[in-house]
């Protein structure tokens, strides 16, 4: 068969093949790898906010597992800092210590015997107190438990200035009623309702929770650092995992809010679908997201899957929340079932949706305000060593333990 040939511009063509020859981004760094259909691909979300090209700094990255997506931050990172950004890392899997000895800085470990401590209890709202609960019970929590968890807060702070779980659980054992509560409810009434979450504190605080959280908050952090991570692996694979990387951005959070922050500064949330299994824990995450430009802070959240966003109970504040103030989206591969989720939350074309279950290791889409660019991340060779997250599965294949 014989087609006639059809002569067009690249821009023409762009309207059914959105992905042709897109030159790159206007910013000068920093150097990301090379597009799939030419030419080299350099990001730097701050430069591209002050040239108007994006209206915030924010970055999803999404992929299946072991595509490359932490190996991506690592590297974006180490070349972020040359160029003089800070960084601070919520490391939910322990994985950024090579990173940071790099620059000879060590990570902060939360684990039990370890120096620090993290607290659920905020100064001017109990809502990860009440996360923390309902994760323990595994369902919401009713308007008597709250009000009971609040009385118990008021109580435990009136006896001292820095109270923690184990005092939040004794006064929930032993009600003291204050004028915030109705005459209608009597102490005995009360103890029927905290007592179940006084007993579930309990045994979070002796099995997840122990040496981790079980005490005041005595996380300390040098921000004169250029680089900060703060190990969480110890939560991993609990369910209060979420709550622990709340907790940490809420101390950050406060430094935040009292401190000028100039010359770029990312905080990176790997592994971040974790914050988004309670809806508590998310709306906190989508906070402090949204304060990101005030800040002057880039944002960069992990996740595997679209579902990620869509599958909770609350989905709508999540995705409006996370996606309208991400204007960047790194699309690693998806799985065929859930290219269709991405295609809607993203506003992919039905070309990109194709790619996006074909990519191979290290190649995303990105989509950079309405852009799209198909990217191969390159490593240096000294990169290389940084970023090798298979060093466990490389052992069991040769054999040696
Ligand atoms: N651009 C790349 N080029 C070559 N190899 C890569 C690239 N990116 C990652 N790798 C290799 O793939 C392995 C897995 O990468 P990485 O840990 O970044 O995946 P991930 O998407 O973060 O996985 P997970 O979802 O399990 O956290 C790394 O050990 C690294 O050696
Ligand atoms: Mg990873």
């Amino acid at each position: 068969m014989k087609v006639p040939s059809h002569t067009s511009t690249t821009r023409h063509l762009g309207s059914c093949y959105p992905l042709f020859n897109d030159p790159s981004l206007e910013c000068k760094k920093v150097f990301i790898g090379k597009q799939y259909f030419g030419g080299k691909f350099t990001y730097d979300p701050f430069d591209l906010y002050s040239l108007n090209i994006l209206t915030n700094p924010n970055i999803v990255v999404l992929g299946q597992i072991g595509r490359g997506k932490s190996s991506f931050i690592k590297t974006f990172l180490l070349r972020e800092m040359a160029f003089g950004r800070r960084c601070l890392i919520i490391d939910p899997k322990g994985e950024y210590g090579p990173l940071l000895s790099h620059f000879g800085f060590e990570p902060i470990v939360l684990r039990p015997g370890g120096r620090h401590r993290i607290s659920p209890i905020r100064e001017n709202d109990n809502q990860l107190l009440y996360a923390l609960t309902e994760i323990g019970l595994k369902r919401s929590l009713m308007p008597l438990e709250k009000s009971a968890l609040d009385l118990a807060v008021c109580n435990a702070k009136r006896k001292s200035k820095d109270p923690n779980l184990r005092s939040i659980a004794c006064e929930l054992e032993d009600p003291l009623l204050n004028d915030s509560m109705p005459n209608s409810v009597s102490v005995t009434t009360l103890l029927e309702h905290s007592l179940e979450m006084s007993l579930e504190l309990r045994r979070l605080l002796s099995s997840d929770l122990k040496g981790v959280m079980d005490s005041t908050n005595s996380l300390t952090i040098d921000y004169s650092n250029q680089i900060i991570s703060i190990d969480l692996s110890y939560l991993q694979g609990t369910d209060s995992l979420g709550v622990g990387i709340a907790c940490v951005l809420s101390l950050v959070e406060d430094y935040l809010s009292s401190n000028k922050i100039t010359g770029g500064f990312f905080i990176v949330i790997d592994e971040a679908w974790a914050v988004l299994t309670n809806s508590r824990v998310a709306n906190f995450f989508q906070m402090t997201w949204k304060l990101s430009r005030s800040y002057g802070v880039s944002n960069i959240a992990v996740i595997h899957r679209a579902s990620d966003l869509t599958d909770q109970s609350n989905s709508s504040v999540k995705v409006g929340g996370l996606l309208s103030d991400s204007e960047t989206k790194i699309i690693y591969a998806q799985s065929e079932s859930e290219a269709s989720n991405a295609t809607k939350l993203f506003n992919l074309s039905l070309t990109e949706e194709r790619y996006i279950t074909q990519l191979p290791l290290g190649r995303a889409l990105w989509k950079v305000g309405s852009r799209s660019f198909l990217v191969d991340h390159l490593l240096g060779l000294r990169e290389a060593k940084l970023i090798n997250t298979d060093q466990k599965m490389d052992l069991s294949i040769s054999g040696e333990h």
